[in-house]
């Protein structure tokens, strides 16, 4: 506090004066000019990774620092990996995590003890430091390991009567899901429009004729060893003509999806006569268009490349000439957040409040954090959350140095943005107007032709109150 409170008479901000470009540099010469920025940032940050129990995961994160490329002698950034938040002791010898050329976590081995307890899993996230500078931490990437692949449900026999659809189970643990596939007579299956595979892992044999008759098996393939369900037989049933109720077989859940990906609704009907399956999107009725939107499987509805309008409740609708059912479900459509405008390096004097921005989207509405060389900003006197997301920091002291980070994350991820405060001496020239931002790749003004100028402003505080300008 009392540092803090530390208060000066009169604050030297900036010099004011065209200033050819030579005496600007006679000036650097002399040392008088404020140190540049040392940026860090990261070209590569870990992503969510889903491994395989016994095996290896790697998680990449490359850091920089901006000086070394022009400047071989600048400290460069060395990297540590968190997980949950705590850091990882890699020391050798130590638990099956080692680091590969300092910046790629390696765990090998990944354990699961129990269904409940996987001790490799969680949050990983990797930490880059330049001695005397700052800390700037990465995104964070969550480490998923697959169990050993049981089945819930089983292909079991059933019949289906020609041109009609007919769903076979297979339920796996979740996390396994995307390595299921199917086969027939113990050859590997090709999906097509006809024959799809369902979000769940359930195939969907539509407009079924002979050639589909057969034995059937789903298969859990990953790294390990391919695991098969029991066979199933499927069998085409004699069509007798006689109606048969129009009932689902499959209906859609409520589903979330991030922008840009694809969702698959499904909707299975059986009946007689065969039913003409239409979606409503609230109530416009969906019409198909190659890329966009399909009816699959006789009745599913395929979405590619999601967007925020293609977000809302779906009805699935299935007649015949004497009968129609309905059945509806709610797409929710999640954008990963983005920066609209992310904080920016900037320069200082000891005292002085500052401000660094931080402005996000994303659906759901990200939730920001601050963080200051690799801990958590909690807000106080000095540090204030306003507008919003921006970070004020008051009566800025020495220690206040470092890297800020804004945070941002919501269901569909999460990223962060850093800037650099630099806390000049008092009457120090600084090539850019003091207490306001800078982004990284803006160049300082003036040419190296020598005979660029430099305006600045000079403004005059006492205790803390701005006397006039010019
Ligand atoms: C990590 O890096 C390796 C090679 O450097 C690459 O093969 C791998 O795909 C990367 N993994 C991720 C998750 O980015
Ligand atoms: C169902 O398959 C038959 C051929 O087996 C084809 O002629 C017919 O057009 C298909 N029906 C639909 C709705 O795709
Ligand atoms: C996905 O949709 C976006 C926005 O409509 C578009 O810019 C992009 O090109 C599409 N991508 C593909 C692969 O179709
Ligand atoms: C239509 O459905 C009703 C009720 O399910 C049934 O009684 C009737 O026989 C069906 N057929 C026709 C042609 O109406
Ligand atoms: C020097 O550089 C400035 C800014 O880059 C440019 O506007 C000016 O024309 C240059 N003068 C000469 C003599 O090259």
């Amino acid at each position: 506090m009392a540092e803090r409170g530390a208060c000066l008479l009169l604050s030297l901000l900036c010099l004011t004066f065209l200033y050819p470009a030579t005496t600007v540099s006679r000036h650097a010469d002399k040392g008088t000019a404020a140190r540049q920025f040392s940026p860090i940032w990261f070209s590569v940050e870990p992503s969510d990774t889903l491994a395989v129990r016994g095996a290896t995961a790697l998680l990449n994160c490359s850091a920089h620092s901006g000086n070394a490329a022009s400047d071989p002698a600048a400290p460069r950034a060395h990297v540590e990996w968190k997980k949950d938040g705590t850091f990882l002791g890699l020391a050798p010898g130590g638990p099956r995590a080692g680091v590969l050329r300092a910046v790629k976590l390696l765990i090998s081995g990944l354990v699961v003890h129990s269904k409940h307890n996987k001790p490799d899993e969680g949050t990983y996230q990797c930490v880059a430091t330049i001695d005397s500078l700052g800390t700037i931490t990465s995104r964070t990437a969550r480490l998923t390991i697959a169990g050993m692949p049981r089945f819930s449900s089983q292909p079991a026999a059933a019949g289906v009567h020609p041109g009609e659809s007919q769903v076979l189970a297979c339920d796996v643990n979740p996390d396994l899901v995307p390595y299921i596939r199917w086969e027939r007579e113990r050859e590997p299956l090709e999906l097509n429009a006809r024959l799809v595979q369902l979000p769940s892992g359930a195939l969907v044999v539509s407009n079924a004729s002979e050639a589909d008759a057969g034995l059937y098996r789903c298969v859990v393939e990953n790294t390990g060893p391919a695991k098969f369900s029991e066979e199933a037989q499927l069998s085409l049933l004699p069509e007798t003509g006689e109606e048969r109720k129009l009932k689902f077989l499959v209906e859609p859940l409520p589903v979330t999806k991030v922008v840009g990906s694809n969702a698959l609704l499904p909707c299975v009907v059986s009946g007689f006569p065969v039913p003409y399956v239409r979606w409503m999107q609230g109530d416009k009725l969906i019409e198909e268009s190659e890329g966009k939107l399909e009816v699959v499987g006789g009745g599913s509805l395929q979405i590619y490349n999601l967007t925020g309008e293609d977000a809302g409740v779906y009805s699935c609708v299935a007649d015949n000439s004497n009968d129609t059912i309905e059945t509806q479900a709610e797409l929710t459509v999640q954008a990963p957040p983005q920066f609209l405008k992310r904080p920016a390096n900037m320069y200082a004097h000891e005292s002085m409040d500052i401000v660094f921005e931080c402005e996000v989207t994303g659906s759901p509405a990200p939730t920001v954090k601050w963080v200051k060389n690799g801990d958590a900003v909690i807000p106080s006197d000095y540090f204030k959350i306003i507008k919003e997301h921006n970070l004020q920091v008051l009566g800025l002291v020495k220690s206040d140095e470092g890297f800020y980070q804004c945070l941002a994350e919501n269901g569909a991820g999460n990223i962060q943005a850093s800037a650099q405060l630099i806390i000049l001496e008092h009457g120090t020239f600084a090539w850019q107007p003091i207490g306001q931002g800078l982004r990284p790749d803006t160049e300082p003004m003036g040419g190296s032709n020598g005979t660029g100028v430099l305006k600045c402003q000079c403004d005059w505080w006492v205790f803390k109150k701005k006397l006039s300008t010019g």
